[in-house]
C-alpha cells in the first residue's frame, strides 16, 4: 500500500508498505531517516521515540499505515532554523553534548525526543525547571545500555534551566 504523511514538516510518500510494517521501518529503511534507533522492537527501550501528532510514541509499535495523513517529527527534526536560516541544535541537543551525556549514542535519539517533549510540556504549562522526579519519570521508558544515567540527567537539567531562563541545573 501507499502511505502519505508528513515527516519533519515535509510531505512524504512510502510505496509498497506491507500491512504490518512499522513506522520505524519506514522511517529508517524507506525514507532514509536512521536517527530513530531499532533495538527491541517491542516498545521496551524507547530508542525509537518520535513525535506522532505532537505526542511521543515508540515508532516500532506504530503501524506505518496508521500514520496516513498524520504528522511525525523525528530526532532529525529537532534542530530548527534560526533567524538567519541556519539550522541550530535544539536546546536539549546542545545540553547533551555539553554535559557529556552521549556514550555509545544508541539511546540518545530517543532520549532527546523524550526530553524535548518534557521541556515543551513544562514550557506550555508555564512551569519552571522540572524537578528530578519529573525528569526521571519522563525518561523512565528510555533505557541506556551504557547505563550512565547521571550525565543524561545533568543534560536535561541544564537544558531545562536554560529554557526557563534560570541558572539552575548546570552540568556536573
Ligand atoms: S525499538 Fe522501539 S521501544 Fe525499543
Ligand atoms: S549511550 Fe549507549 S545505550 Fe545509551
Amino acid at each position: 500500500m501507499r502511505v502519505t504523511f508528513e515527516v519533519n514538516g515535509e510531505p512524504v510518500t512510502a510505496d509498497d508498505v506491507w500491512p504490518g510494517e512499522s513506522l520505524l521501518y519506514v522511517l529508517r529503511e524507506r525514507l532514509g531517516l536512521p536517527g530513530s534507533k531499532n533495538a527491541c522492537e517491542q516498545g521496551e527501550c524507547g530508542s525509537c521515540t518520535v513525535y506522532l501528532d505532537g505526542v511521543t510514541a515508540c515508532a516500532c509499535l506504530v503501524a506505518a499505515g496508521q500514520c496516513a495523513g498524520r504528522s511525525v517529527r523525528t530526532v532529525e527534526g529537532l534542530a530548527e532554523a534560526g533567524p538567519d536560516g541556519e539550522r541550530r541544535l535544539a536546546a536539549v541537543q546542545e545540553a547533551f553534548v555539553e554535559a557529556g551525556a552521549v556514550q555509545c549514542g544508541f539511546c540518545t535519539p530517543g532520549l532527546l525526543v523524550q526530553a524535548d517533549d518534557l521541556l515543551e510540556r513544562t514550557a506550555r504549562a508555564g512551569r519552571g525547571v522540572p524537578g528530578d522526579p519529573e525528569i526521571r519519570e519522563a525518561l523512565a521508558g528510555n533505557l541506556c545500555r551504557c547505563t550512565g544515567y547521571e550525565k543524561i540527567l545533568d543534560a536535561v537539567r541544564l537544558a531545562a534551566a536554560r529554557e526557563a531562563g534560570t541558572t539552575e541545573g548546570g552540568a556536573a
